[in-house]
């Protein structure tokens, strides 16, 4: 149901598409520890195309990739290639799209991945474009909640941090909302989730400025970094730096059935000291992205 389709936008899944992405990639957990040998992406390509810093996207695509038997075009460093020479992104995209299966495509500037999807035949799926979305991370996130937690329905799961530039708060705030979860925000004044966000949401999400507010209520911590490279003014970064931080003596005061996730990087929003803590999911998290990832290019591939 998912061949030939591109993701851009968490929206572009219905729940019945996401429920199916999880089901393939509870499959596929044994295959992304290699414990198990699946090849059916034998003979594909996929082209990484990676205008921004990556480190677990990028990755994660590629084990995917290779896990499953296919193979991989990087693109990580856009002054090594024509970009450099004014080439536009429509015809990198085009070009790109002639010598691959599928596109994922990280770029600064929200819309870029819509763009890329309307020049390419293949399917592009967005790995995060500017403040905008990024579908992938949401499908692992809501996976790992799946996984760890039981359920996403009912749960109460606070949003933490940069919401207004944080794209990974933007699409799992759409998605969890459609799942039924009540949503709480925490975020400094100047870093509240955009109203172009909140309309898209059938629920009223709580706002909360302290992280107090719900520290023994929250099911789920979800927190994020401040996206600093997106603020137009460093000194306004400068006083938000650090705004909240999760140390073991808050995580002391949290449900023992709470979980603590976070896209990464982080910088200083969770102490190490927390790493050991049961509470602590973010480097499982990180691991999840693998079988999600091989579930959406199986599906997207129509090998599965
Ligand atoms: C996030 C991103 O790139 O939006 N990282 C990721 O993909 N795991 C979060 C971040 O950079 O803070």
């Amino acid at each position: 149901m998912l061949k030939g389709r591109d993701i851009v936008s968490i929206s572009d899944l219905s729940i019945e598409e996401i429920e199916r992405i999880f089901e393939v990639a509870r499959k596929m957990v044994p295959v992304a520890r290699g414990e198990m040998k699946n090849e059916n992406l034998r003979g594909h390509i996929l082209a990484n195309l990676f205008f921004e810093p990556s480190t677990r996207t990028r990755l994660s695509f590629e084990t995917a990739m290779l896990r499953l038997g296919g193979s991989i075009l990087d693109f990580s460093n856009p002054s090594a290639t024509s970009i450099a020479k004014g080439e536009t992104l429509a015809d990198t995209v085009r070009m790109v799209d002639s010598y691959s299966d599928v596109i994922v495509i990280r770029h600064p500037y929200e819309g870029a991945a819509r763009l890329a999807a309307e020049f390419a035949e293949n399917p592009v799926i967005n790995a995060g474009d500017g403040a905008g979305q990024h579908p992938t991370q949401t499908l692992l996130d809501m996976f790992t909640m799946v996984e760890e937690v039981g359920r996403i329905n009912g749960l109460n799961i606070a949003l933490i941090g940069d919401l207004k530039y944080g794209r990974t708060a933007h699409s799992l705030a759409i998605a969890l909302d459609r799942m039924g979860a009540k949503i709480h925000l925490v975020s400094p004044p100047t870093l509240t989730m955009p109203t172009h966000i909140l309309r898209r949401m059938n629920q009223k999400p709580a706002v909360h400025e302290k992280l107090e507010d719900i520290v023994d209520l929250a099911d789920v911590f979800y927190v994020t970094r401040i996206q600093k490279e997106r603020f137009p003014d460093p000194t306004e970064y400068i006083r938000v730096a650090g705004s909240y931080k999760i140390t073991g003596k808050v995580v002391e005061k949290m449900k023992d059935s709470a979980i603590i996730m976070h896209p990464l990087p982080r910088v200083d929003e969770i102490s190490p000291e927390v790493d050991n803590m049961p509470q602590a999911r973010y480097f499982k998290q990180a691991f999840y992205g693998i079988p999600i990832r091989m579930a959406l290019l199986s599906l997207v591939l129509g090998v599965e």
